[in-house]
């Protein structure tokens, strides 16, 4: 007799996944045995990904289990259930995209779309090369959003993957503290955001096969991963120095939109899609694999619990004044009943730091997230931990923010910061808390702020006191934790140490 397994249980398990008959080749390849004797060689093991249909509120809940291959095509299987006796076959799809050169060799994406699941369950899926009789490679559980009124618990972080051991630590910590999702702030791989990168630096970190700080986690068998699409991942630049992805450079670039299944609910096509170049045959490769996914999947919105999250591409080829952005954050914003509002986008408004302190462009939308109620900004893009005291902001000239080439984007204007709020005794904000959590793993800018608010003020903004905290010193990620009593968000360092917390209420 077989029953439901909890989550809990589940959590128990290492990993809650195990992987079966694949083998290690390093450069984080692993291989399969087929049954007819030959190898499939894998470059993404199966991971969890939202589905495009986990947008708004409650109702058609869905999720995509994802994995990558190089080399010719194989035939798969995937079952999913809520028990062990799984009962359901999901559809498979694969599309072909084209290897980092040279040899160009072809790789295959494959998806497996998980549908008519029930908002708040766990159900464990089953993988299988050869064919519905065929081997399985690897069989794990996943967990659908949460409904309203559900705690729930998440982690963010930002600038992370390029193989460096700070980044493998936050994956660690990241994953004991039994997030229910990932939401990451962008450029979670670097340099400009290929397959071939993601291979190397994402996957064998964020889906280790054990947790160890030294290593990684097992986070991505289990844990949905959202992100934003940040500069990274569209690291090309035209003869005006303007980001664009350029194919006949990089065949695999914009993984982006064709690793991740994020919902597809923002505009169709924006009114400053991701820009590619490159001959007819890579682009239509990169089309065909990403689907409808590009370029809508730059801007989307879900909601998680009592939670609602608005994810924004930032990056200096959209401009944020255009009348067509602020319609769509506004239909967005206004259209949620949850009771916490997130923002995310990559370039962060609000940053003291020295290297992006003038891509300010996102401050012109701060009217419109204090108008509909906004709580937190999240972004990344400075590689530390910033967080700004609640503040009300009104841009005064908004000419370098939009069309502007290069990355002086300074938006001035006036503040008016809450300066009664300390997360402790005061936890009722007046305005928008911005959060740069961007110590992800890359290595880290502006030694020497930490504990120095005396070196956060900046004479373009009057020298106002904006910021609260700024941790430089180390890697860390933002854990967000949800429920009846308000919100709680600890920083978390590379070690395990909480090194900053605020709690927030309404009333
Ligand atoms: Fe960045």
């Amino acid at each position: 007799m077989t029953r439901d397994i909890t989550r809990r249980e589940l959590l128990k398990a290492a990993g809650g996944l195990t992987f079966l008959a694949l083998v290690p080749m390093g450069r984080g390849l692993f291989a399969a045995k087929t049954r007819r004797g030959s190898s499939v060689v894998y470059t993404a093991l199966p991971y969890v990904q939202p589905g495009s249909g986990s947008a708004g509120g409650a109702g058609g809940e869905n999720a995509v289990i994802a994995w990558q291959i190089e080399g010719p095509a194989a035939e798969f299987a995937v079952e999913y259930g809520p028990t062990g006796d799984y009962g359901t076959r999901a559809d498979v799809s694969s599309q072909l995209r084209i290897g980092p050169e040279p040899p160009r060799a072809e790789r295959r994406n494959y998806s497996a779309r998980l549908s008519g699941l029930e908002q708040g369950r766990t159900y464990r899926y089953r993988i299988r090369e050869g064919g519905a009789r065929g081997v399985v490679i690897a069989a794990g559980y996943l967990t659908t959003r949460q409904r309203r009124g559900a705690s729930i618990r998440f982690a963010a972080f930002g600038d992370n993957a390029f193989g460096d051991a700070g980044e493998r630590a936050v994956a660690y910590h990241a994953y004991h503290a039994r997030p229910d999702f990932i939401m990451n702030t962008g450029d979670n791989v670097y340099e400009s955001g290929r397959d071939d990168e993601y291979a190397r630096y994402f996957f064998p970190v964020y889906n280790a096969r054990s947790a160890d700080p030294r290593v990684g986690a097992p986070l991505l068998r289990s844990v949905p991963f959202y992100t934003v699409i940040a500069n990274h991942d569209v690291h090309d630049y035209d003869a005006s120095s303007r980001p664009l992805a350029d194919f006949d450079a990089h065949p695999d670039s914009l993984a982006y939109f064709t690793s991740m299944h994020l919902p597809l609910n923002g505009p169709v096509s924006p009114p400053q899609a991701t820009p590619i170049v490159g001959a007819q045959e890579h682009l239509a490769t990169f089309r065909v694999c990403a689907g409808e996914r590009y370029p809508r999947m730059a801007n989307y919105s879900f909601d998680y619990g009592d939670a609602h999250f608005l994810c924004l591409d930032s990056n200096l080829y959209v401009d944020p004044t255009h009348p067509e952005w602020v319609r769509y954050i506004a239909a967005d914003l206004s259209s949620t009943d949850a009771r916490w509002k997130f923002v995310v986008y990559h370039h962060p408004a609000f940053n003291v730091g020295l290297n992006h302190y003038r891509e300010q462009q996102m401050r012109v939308l701060s009217p419109l997230f204090e108008e509909h109620g906004v709580d937190v900004v999240l972004s990344g893009h400075e590689h530390n931990y910033q967080r700004t005291r609640p503040l009300r902001f009104t841009p005064g000239n908004r000419s370098l923010a939009g069309a502007a080439p290069g990355r002086d984007r300074r938006v001035p204007g006036s503040f008016v910061v809450d300066q009664r709020f300390d997360g402790h005794a005061v936890t009722k904000p007046s305005g928008v808390i911005y959060i740069t959590t961007g110590a992800g793993g890359k290595e880290l800018y502006d030694p020497g702020f930490t504990d120095r608010p005396e070196r956060w003020l900046r004479p373009d903004d009057g020298n106002v006191a904006y910021v609260s905290r700024m941790v430089t010193d180390r890697h860390s990620f933002s854990l967000f934790e949800i429920g009846h009593g308000g919100l709680t968000m600890s920083q978390i360092d590379e070690t395990g140490r909480t090194i900053d917390r605020i709690h927030v209420t309404k009333t």
